[in-house]
């Protein structure tokens, strides 16, 4: 049996088939209810989507109106972007699509509030589109039964899940897509949950690729450990005419092989803050580069910060000019500052110097 199979069988046995939006096909109170249920559990929304849809009965309705009657039957709820989003949705389907509610997943998408997973999944109810979702919970599943490694807000490891989702969807017909759309949020919610999962409920266990290797607790990855302590540089912005200097990294380590600024003090040394100033750096840029930098023109133009994995960086970066005739040392070029756009160069030093085009001589 297939994933999708036995996650339709399990849902037509044993899942909830009385839900006020699972009892009909209509966009707008499928959309409705999607976006309460985003941040919110059943048995809180069931109180407030009836109320709702007894005053909003169509996208007409809600469209026309004021803002404010929507936030306060939204009062309660929380995240109040979200009835923000819906209000300013219905005025858009209003406007856009003579308010008749799309059920495509990409005209979905176009409107406020309604992100990838959600419009999959209005499009799943409303017509069985076969388009796959890939929520929080739905993350959490696809991770443990599939064994998915890292941490799934990465981009690589999300892009994997949205892979792995497309991948497991049943053919379309006979209310399967719509099955197995509300089966997998169903199992995320109630059987695979963070913490003490229920894996005896789960009709997947027996392929759950987290669950034969005990990591079902360790799956999904959480978010790595935020960047802690923060390492000093010293970088210097060395300017001939329209060009900067750089330096190419050491292969291995930091940003190795890319294309940066000249570091003041060669990786490794000891930098603290205050034994570098512009007498120092000029110094250095003579001896290191050959440069003859007018010491009295050294000026820092401000920090460079950026957070690695494991730790901040913060680099001073001085700024200098020297004649334009000056030729670069060993490892180091010339790179004009209109080419640093398409330059292989560490993002905040692409930053830093397409900020620089166009800023003129002036700066420093
Ligand atoms: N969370 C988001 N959409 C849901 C749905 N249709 N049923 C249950 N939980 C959900």
């Amino acid at each position: 049996m297939t994933f999708a199979d036995a996650l339709v069988d399990w849902q037509r046995r044993a899942g909830r088939h009385d839900l006020p939006w699972q009892r009909t096909r209509d966009p707008y109170r499928i959309w409705v209810s999607e976006i309460m249920l985003q941040q919110t559990q059943v048995s809180t929304v069931l109180g407030y989507y009836g109320r709702f849809l007894a005053s909003y009965p169509d996208v007409a309705a809600l469209a026309a109106a004021p803002i404010d009657d929507v936030l306060r039957h939204w009062s309660g709820l929380g995240y109040y972007s979200r009835a923000r989003n819906l209000h300013a949705a219905a005025r858009a389907v209003v406007d856009l699509h003579g308010g008749a509610f799309p059920t495509d997943p990409g005209a979905l998408e176009a409107l406020p509030g309604i992100g990838r997973s959600t419009a999959a999944a209005i499009a799943a109810f409303s017509s069985g589109t076969r388009v796959p979702i890939l929520d929080g919970n739905v993350k959490r599943v696809l991770c443990r039964v599939f064994g998915v490694e890292g941490f799934p807000g990465e981009r690589a490891v999300e892009q994997r899940l949205w892979a792995l989702a497309a991948r497991e969807m049943p053919e379309a017909g006979e209310g399967r897509i719509e099955t197995y759309t509300q089966a997998l949020m169903d199992l995320g919610a109630t059987v695979c949950v963070r913490t003490k999962p229920r894996c005896d409920a789960c009709p997947v266990a027996e392929r759950c690729v987290a669950r034969a290797h005990g990591r079902v607790d360790a799956l999904p990855a959480p978010r790595p450990a935020r960047a802690v302590g923060t390492r000093g540089a010293h970088w210097a912005l060395v300017r001939a005419g329209d060009a900067v200097l750089l330096e190419r990294r050491a292969a291995s380590g930091l940003w190795g092989g890319l294309w940066s600024l000249p570091e003041v003090v060669a990786p490794g040394e000891a930098v603290t803050p205050d034994a570098v100033d512009a007498d120092s750096v000029a110094a250095w840029a003579r001896a290191r580069l050959g440069l003859d930098a007018d010491a009295a023109a050294v000026a820092p133009l401000g920090d460079v910060r950026h957070a690695f994995t494991h730790f901040r960086l913060r680099a001073r970066v001085w700024a200098m000019r020297v004649e334009p005739s000056v030729a670069a040392p060993a490892e180091h070029l010339w790179l004009a500052l209109g080419d640093a756009a398409d330059a292989p160069l560490p993002r905040p030093v692409k930053v830093l110097l397409t900020g620089l085009v166009g800023a003129g001589e002036g700066l420093f």
